[in-house]
């Protein structure tokens, strides 16, 4: 039984790629962030979709799945390995036309993309999320959407009294782009504790 009053379809695809993600600890979007992706593209119909941090392309094919026919998706993985899986997961979706992955450093990678993003979906070294936030605020466009994973890490981020010092660093980075998102002058935003926690934050003015 799941855990989750949310049951998602999943396709043997997919499927197969949750096992996958399970056997090899790599740790990939819950199925119910998946869907409300999806939602989320479907009613907003992005233009363009920007992923940091593809893994072995599960949260991409969610999202693609959802996308309109004119919208193109860059995702950004670092790790080669993953990035080649990826690649092979979208040839075996029907998606390699409408997925343009990556490989690199997003924050070497992102400078060099150009052009706007309307939707981006943040889900790579959660010690960096500031960073990947610092260089994307300047790719979306007004009204564009940021969405980051993981931010409230497995219920630590809310948590009151101590942390076991080996997850402080991140629990406190997490809070302070909490922080960030909350009270900058560009964004409005919104946690939801969906998943692993889900920060959305539209873009509502252009710096300065
Ligand atoms: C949580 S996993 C992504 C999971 C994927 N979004 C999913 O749900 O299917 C994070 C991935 O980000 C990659 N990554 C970490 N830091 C990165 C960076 N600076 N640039 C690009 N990829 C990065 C890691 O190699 C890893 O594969």
């Amino acid at each position: 039984m799941s855990d989750s009053i949310f049951i998602p379809h999943k396709d043997a695809l997919l499927l197969a790629m949750e096992e996958k993600a399970r056997k090899d600890y790599i740790p990939i979007i819950k199925a119910e962030v998946g869907q409300f992706l999806q939602i989320l593209i479907k009613a907003i119909k992005p233009r363009r979709i920007l992923e940091i941090g593809t893994a072995i392309g599960y949260s991409t094919i969610w999202m693609a799945r959802a996308m309109a026919e004119d919208t193109e998706l860059v995702t950004i993985e670092k790790d080669e390995e993953m990035y080649l899986q990826a690649r092979e997961n979208f040839q075996a979706a029907g998606l390699a036309d409408k997925i343009r992955p990556k490989f690199g450093d997003a924050l070497e990678v992102l400078p060099y993309l150009g052009g706007e993003f309307d939707f981006v979906f943040i889900d790579a070294a959660k010690g960096q999320y500031l960073n990947y936030l610092e260089l994307v605020l300047d790719l979306v466009p007004v009204g564009g959407l940021i969405i980051a994973d993981n931010v409230l890490y497995r219920g630590y981020v809310r948590k009151s009294g101590q942390i076991a010092h080996k997850r402080r660093t991140m629990v406190r980075t997490l809070q302070e782009y909490i922080e960030v998102i909350q009270e900058h002058p560009c964004l409005e935003s919104i946690i939801l504790p969906l998943g692993d926690g889900l920060a959305l934050s539209v873009k509502k003015s252009y710096i300065n």
